[in-house]
C-alpha cells in the first residue's frame, strides 16, 4: 500500500490566567445571578487576564507547554499559526509577536480569523503545509482575550466569556491512508455569512475605527449550533472514514453545557465520551478546544492513540468539525 503523509498532534499544551471571576462577582456588576448562570450554561467560573496580559502572552505560555510535551524547541518550529478574535494589535499578526517571543526563527507565522471556530479552521490550514512537507514542525494556536470585548451593561453576553489559550504541535508522520493513520484524518469547515447579523461585534478598523463589543441574538445562535454543528460532525467523520460509534472522545467547542449535551444527543454519543470543561472556563472563543484537549490529557482521559473528534460554531456564522487520532 502506498503511503501518505499525515499531520500528527505530537503535543498539546493550555494555559489560563491567574484570575478567576465567579458568578457571585458578576452579579455586582450586571443584574445577573448565580442561579439562572448555572442553570442556563453550566458556567461556574471564567479567567480573566490579567490587564497587562496580551492574547500573545497567553499563547506564548500555551505553546510553551505543548512543544515541552512534544519534545521540541522553539528554535524547531517553521509554522506558527494562532486563531484569534482579540489580537493584541491590528497589525502586525498575533502569530509573529508569538514568533517572536518565542525567540523562533525565520518561517511562516500568520493569523485565522474564524472566531470560536478558529481553531477548527486553523487546524486544517496547518494540514495544507505539514501534509505537503512544507512544514516539519508547526504550532497551531487558540488565543483569546474575550473579555475585553464585552459589554459590561449586556448580561446577556458577558457572562458567557472567559480568556485563554491552548495550542497543539504537528509534525508529518508517515501514514496508510486509512482511519488506523495518526494523525488530522477528516474535517467539515462550513460559513454561511447571511447569518452574520446573528453574533458580531459592532466595531472594526474599517468600519468605526473602534474595537467594539460583542452583539448576540443568543437564542437563534443556540438553535443553529445544535443543528449545523452535528451536521459538520457527521461529514468530518465521512471524511475520515470513521463511524460515530468509534470516536474515544468528543471535545467541543465550549459555549453552553446544554449546547454540548444537545449536540451529543443528536449524535448519539453518551456523556461519559464529552469533555466539557465550560463550568470553569466559560466559552474562550478559538482556545476552548486545545484547553479541554491539554485538561483531558493532564487527568489522564486522553491517551495516545485514540480517536478524538473537536468541533466547533461561532461568529460567521462559521462552523466545522474535524476528526484526529492521537
Ligand atoms: O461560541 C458560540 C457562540 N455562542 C453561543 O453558542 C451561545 C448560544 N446561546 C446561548 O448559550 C443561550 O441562548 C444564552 C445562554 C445566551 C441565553 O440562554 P436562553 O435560555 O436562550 O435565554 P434567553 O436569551 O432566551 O433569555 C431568557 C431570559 C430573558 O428574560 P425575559 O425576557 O424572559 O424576561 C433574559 O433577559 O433570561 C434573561 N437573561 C438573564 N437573566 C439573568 C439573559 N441573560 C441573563 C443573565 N442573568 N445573565
Amino acid at each position: 500500500m502506498s503511503s501518505v503523509l499525515r499531520s500528527a498532534v505530537t503535543g498539546v499544551g493550555g494555559y489560563l490566567p491567574a484570575d478567576i471571576v465567579t458568578n457571585d462577582e458578576l452579579s455586582k456588576v450586571v443584574d445577573t445571578n448565580d442561579a439562572w448562570i448555572v442553570e442556563r450554561t453550566g458556567i461556574h467560573a471564567r479567567h480573566r487576564a490579567a490587564p497587562d496580559e496580551a492574547a500573545s502572552d497567553l499563547a506564548v505560555a500555551a505553546a510553551r507547554k505543548a512543544l515541552a510535551a512534544a519534545g521540541r524547541t522553539p528554535a524547531e518550529i517553521d509554522l506558527i499559526i494562532v486563531a484569534t478574535t482579540t489580537p493584541d494589535l491590528t497589525f502586525p499578526a498575533t502569530a509573529a509577536i508569538v514568533q517572536r517571543k518565542l525567540g523562533a526563527p525565520i518561517g511562516i507565522a500568520f493569523d485565522v480569523q474564524a472566531v470560536c471556530s478558529g481553531f477548527v479552521y486553523a487546524l486544517s490550514v496547518a494540514d495544507g503545509f505539514v501534509a505537503r512537507g512544507m512544514s516539519r514542525c508547526a504550532l497551531v494556536i487558540g488565543a483569546e482575550t474575550m473579555t475585553r470585548l464585552m459589554d459590561w451593561t449586556d448580561r446577556g453576553t458577558c457572562v458567557l466569556f472567559g480568556d485563554g489559550a491552548g495550542a497543539v504541535v504537528l509534525e508529518p508522520v508517515e501514514g496508510k491512508g486509512d482511519a488506523t493513520d495518526r494523525g488530522l484524518l477528516g474535517f467539515a469547515l462550513r460559513c454561511d455569512g447571511t447569518k452574520q447579523d446573528l453574533l458580531y461585534v459592532d466595531g472594526g478598523p474599517s468600519t468605526t475605527g473602534t474595537v467594539g463589543h460583542l452583539r448576540m441574538h443568543g437564542r437563534e445562535v443556540f438553535r443553529h449550533a445544535v443543528v449545523n454543528i452535528s451536521e459538520a460532525v457527521r461529514a468530518a467523520a465521512i471524511d475520515a472514514g470513521v463511524e460515530l460509534s468509534a470516536i474515544d472522545w468528543f471535545i467541543p467547542h465550549q459555549a453552553n453545557q446544554r449546547i454540548l449535551a444537545g449536540v451529543a444527543h443528536r449524535l448519539g454519543i453518551e456523556h461519559e465520551r464529552v469533555i466539557s470543561t465550560v463550568a470553569n472556563h466559560a466559552n474562550t472563543s478559538a482556545a476552548s478546544i486545545p484547553l479541554a484537549w491539554a485538561q483531558a490529557i493532564d487527568d489522564g482521559r486522553i491517551k495516545p492513540g485514540q480517536l478524538l473528534l473537536v468541533e466547533a460554531m461561532g461568529g460567521g456564522l462559521t462552523w466545522g468539525a474535524c476528526v484526529i487520532r492521537f
